[in-house]
């Protein structure tokens, strides 16, 4: 069963929803748009506010459906490791040559499933940060750090270390953007 369940959540990640939306509802590969990145802020970037809002439910989603079914079925593993591998299908996608996203939103997803608290508090923070300055990027770059340095304020070991994984990955996967921004080349948003 634990390993049903791992596969399944690998296979719910890897649904390219970016890829979906963009190729059905507007006949574009959002990976040759933009920041070429199949995610939600690249298909809000390229196809606009509709799709942008769906692509991020749906990646959010991805991460809580992933966690919350072993919460349901009882899984003899904590919840948080079956999440982290929507993460790792939604940033290698099985079904889309293993080019996906950045890992931000099925993360987040994870939270939502696991400890809606903590998910209204990155939300908030990521918030604050897109406010002060205006990149995305950046933006779910601190906040993935500081949700990693918040679980060693709390007594809970598989969140320290998902925690610790997920803000690996977000580092890792957004290393072209900082290069950009301390190149001033990365787009900032203009609406908040
Ligand atoms: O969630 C990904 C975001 O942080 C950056 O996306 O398209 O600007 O590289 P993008």
């Amino acid at each position: 069963m634990t390993i049903f369940l791992l596969v399944l959540a690998y296979l719910l990640g890897s649904i390219p929803f970016g890829l979906i939306v963009g190729k059905v509802g507007y006949g574009i590969d959002i990976r040759e748009h933009g920041s070429g990145n199949l995610g939600a802020t690249n298909t809000f970037r390229t196809l606009g506010k509709k799709a942008g809002i769906i692509v991020t439910v749906a990646d959010i989603l991805k991460g809580t459906v992933a966690t919350v079914i072993p919460l349901l079925v009882g899984a003899d593993m904590n919840a948080l490791f079956f999440g982290i591998f929507a993460v790792v299908g939604h940033v290698f996608p099985l079904f889309a040559k293993f080019r996906g996203g950045k890992a931000v939103a099925t993360s987040a997803g994870i939270l939502l499933g696991y400890t809606p608290l903590l998910f209204v508090g990155i939300l908030v923070c990521f918030i604050i940060c897109l406010y002060l300055s205006k990149y995305v990027s950046l933006s779910s770059v601190i906040t993935a750090v500081l949700a990693f340095a918040y679980t060693f304020f709390v007594d809970d070991i598989p969140l320290r270390i998902i925690m610790g994984l997920i803000a690996f990955i977000v580092v890792y996967r957004h290393l072209a953007n900082m290069k950009r921004i301390l190149n001033k080349t990365e787009p900032k948003i203009t609406w908040l």
